[in-house]
């Protein structure tokens, strides 16, 4: 059915409005079962499928939640978003962009061909090759200062203690030969200071923190607020680098489907294996979905065609 376009303006709609709206965008994709989970980690092909959630979260603290949108799941790439802003902010826009590079690589999120291609330069903080790299440049002597750090950092831009999940992380651990086989790739490239091994593990254990599509919600939102959680009023990151990785996210945040995703959704957002997906409003606030079954690029079905209607339906294209 045809639906309704609003223009982009400063504000969402009345938080009325918003709640039938939200719950509307649930109810049309609830049935919808097309795509299938990922079955490369192992423990992710143990996710119960038709699990379904969707939230918005507005810069002003407003939530609105339908659904399993309180369901925990491992945070997979989606991690990567909120562990480039951290390291941004302690090394730098300029440090970043020569290091790890903006650009899309048209390739999928795991390619090495991309590395090849590129004389060993990751490209963008958003595929494995460059977000193993920018897990590398955490400030910190030791791995465990290294990973206080980005747990205390990814948790900041939820608002709550965020866990890992202990079996994903085990899981992973045991069958991500190919991100060993990246981080030694750039490690002959000269492109990684610390052990690749290192470097894999804390990349792992970030992908391994639990969230749900409220917290993705509320993190988005913090990225859409200039770097101020809206719920609990923290700085996590600067204003500059909030619109830094809101302009990284448009570029490569869905991967090779970037250029579609801006074509039909016209937000900023990114997605993960494990289901989840955040689409970034800037200035007005974020939509987290959880939904298990993915396309073949690896993103969620349900959260591609919530986030497009939703962002329809709110006036949130930024074009
Ligand atoms: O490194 C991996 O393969 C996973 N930990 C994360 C990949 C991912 O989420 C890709 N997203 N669509």
């Amino acid at each position: 059915a045809a639906v309704e376009q609003r223009v982009s303006t400063g504000s969402l709609p009345g938080w009325q409005d918003v709640d039938a709206l939200v719950r509307d965008a649930y109810e049309r994709e609830r049935d919808d079962r097309a795509g299938d989970v990922a079955r490369y980690i192992p423990s992710l092909a143990t996710a119960v499928p038709d699990q379904f959630g969707v939230a918005v979260v507005d810069v002003m603290g407003g939530a609105h939640d339908v659904g399993d949108a309180w369901t925990l799941f491992s945070i997979q790439s989606i991690s990567k978003a909120f562990v480039y802003a951290l390291v941004a902010d302690e090394v730098g826009h300029d440090a970043i962009g020569e290091r790890i590079g903006v650009n899309n690589t048209g390739l999928g999120f795991n390619s090495v061909m991309a590395i090849e291609l590129n004389e060993g330069h990751p490209m963008n903080p958003m595929v494995n090759a460059g977000a193993i790299a920018t897990t590398a440049l955490i400030p910190g002597a030791t791995a465990e200062e290294k990973w206080s750090r980005l747990a205390a950092a990814l948790s900041a831009f939820a608002g709550r203690h965020l866990a890992i999940d202990e079996a994903v992380y085990a899981s992973e651990s045991q069958s991500n030969d190919r991100n060993r086989a990246i981080a030694r790739l750039l490690l002959s490239y000269g492109r990684l200071d610390d052990d690749p091994a290192e470097a894999v593990d804390l990349y792992t254990r970030q992908c391994s923190l639990l969230v749900s599509a409220h917290d993705l919600a509320v993190m988005g939102a913090t990225l859409a607020d200039g770097g101020v959680n809206p719920v609990s009023g923290e700085q996590v990151v600067s204003g500059q680098v909030s619109r830094d990785t809101l302009a990284v996210l448009a570029a490569s945040g869905l991967y090779e489907h970037s250029g579609e995703w801006l074509f039909e959704i016209g937000v900023p957002g990114k997605s993960g294996v494990s289901g989840g997906l955040v689409a970034i409003a800037p200035g007005k606030g974020a939509i987290g979905t959880f939904s298990p079954r993915l396309d073949a690029a690896g993103n969620s079905v349900r959260g591609q065609r919530t986030a497009a209607h939703l962002s329809r339906v709110l006036g949130l294209n930024i074009f």
